[in-house]
């Protein structure tokens, strides 16, 4: 731990981009307990995003009341001038970039704010770290969106609750190297990759510690789960409500792979404790903690007692993968210390605890 250093030394300070949602507010609570000063902007744009459902106003304000020393900035991360303002007056030690328009079916309907967040903004921060302080890591939360629906060309097996990949090449799941061009990837999945590829190039071309988190199903309790984002957190949220929820397509044998906002706060830290040069990592629960929709229902109603009340429409979603988890040995190769350590049903018991205690009866 090395904490506030005294004298003329700098702080040691995390900026964390997106700070109020699932995965900044687990990055600010961890890297806090770590003795960072911790930094988090956000503008709960996610309700503008998804609407009232998508506020997370109440998990900044669990911050600012439960994590010690932690600052909230009210910033949009497209303010280029605010963005390179607060970068300069910090130059923090370590920066997390998880703000972001998440939505693979939102994004058709907003193009503009979501090239503008996604890329654009991706690209104000990138600056701003070139500017103030290029030495210090930086980790962008990227998405499995960027290979785009081309894991759907991978040979599949029908089993009784899933589909499977049909192929040894993918027995451990997809690599990093799995091509992300020539595929449908949706307007987010693009708007992902401008931005994946450029914190690549900050990488290779300026030399900075930079990496990619190319993420499955990232959950846990702290996501404002909504119909399109969040499926487990969603799942979980109608289960407990009696409320509907819509399958689409794949017979509901669609596969996740599933990972604890813990376990992707706790691979940021390896990172950032021994950077690596524009690097990229598929960041999932893998096989291990992956599940279908179907299996989803039955972990849920096993730990609820409740049953998922559903529906199923024909038509999947436009470029949805039919099976994606994620080939997790390259991060456990270059940081020996990760692996997972909460397993799928821990972390929807968690979800459903956090869900009870926010939703009325
Ligand atoms: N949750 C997942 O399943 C998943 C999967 C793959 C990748 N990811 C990626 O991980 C990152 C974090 O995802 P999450 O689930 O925590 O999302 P989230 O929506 O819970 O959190 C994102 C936060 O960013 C804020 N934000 C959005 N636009 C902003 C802007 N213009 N200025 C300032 N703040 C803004 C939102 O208000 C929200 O609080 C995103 O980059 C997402 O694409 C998430």
């Amino acid at each position: 731990m090395m904490g506030r250093v005294s004298g003329t030394a700098r702080r040691r300070i995390l900026l964390v981009t997106g700070s109020s949602g699932l995965i900044g507010s687990e990055m600010c609570a961890h890297f806090a307990a770590e003795g960072y000063e911790v930094h988090g902007f956000d503008n709960n744009q996610r309700a503008v995003f998804f609407g009232p459902a998508g506020d997370t106003r109440w998990n900044q304000a669990r911050l600012e009341r439960d994590v010690p020393g932690f600052v909230h900035h009210e910033l949009d991360l497209r303010d280029r001038a605010g963005v390179l303002a607060l970068v300069s007056k910090l130059r923090p030690a370590a920066i997390v970039h998880t703000a972001a328009q998440p939505s693979h079916d939102r994004a058709a309907a907003i193009p503009f704010d979501d090239f503008g967040t996604n890329a654009v903004g991706t690209l104000n921060l990138l600056e701003a770290a070139r500017r103030s302080c290029p030495e210090s890591p930086f980790v962008h939360m990227s998405t499995n969106k960027v290979y785009g629906d081309r894991p759907n060309t991978i040979r599949l097996k029908e089993l009784d609750s899933r589909w499977d990949y049909d192929d040894p090449e993918y027995a451990e799941g997809i690599p990093e190297s799995f091509p992300i061009d020539q595929s449908k990837h949706s307007l987010f999945g693009a708007s992902k990759v401008a931005a994946d590829v450029m914190v690549q190039e900050y990488g290779r071309y300026f030399g900075m510690p930079t990496c990619c988190l190319r993420g499955g199903c990232l959950t846990g309790p702290s996501h404002s789960g909504v119909e399109l984002h969040g499926f487990l957190s969603y799942l979980v949220k109608c289960n407990l409500e009696g409320r509907e929820y819509r399958v689409y397509g794949y017979k509901g044998k669609q596969v996740r792979d599933n990972i604890h906002s813990r376990d992707v706060a706790r691979f940021a830290h390896e990172f950032i404790s021994r950077p690596r040069s524009g690097e990229v990592y598929n960041l999932g629960g893998g096989k291990q903690n992956s599940c279908s929709i179907l299996e989803a229902f039955r972990i849920t109603e096993g730990l609820t007692g409740r049953p998922q009340v559903h529906t199923y429409v024909e038509e999947n979603r436009i470029g949805d993968h039919i099976v994606y988890y994620s080939d997790l040995r390259k991060m456990k190769a270059h940081y020996p210390n990760w692996d997972i350590t909460v397993g799928l049903e821990d972390t929807i018991g968690q979800i459903a605890d956090a869900w009870r205690g926010k939703i009325s009866p």
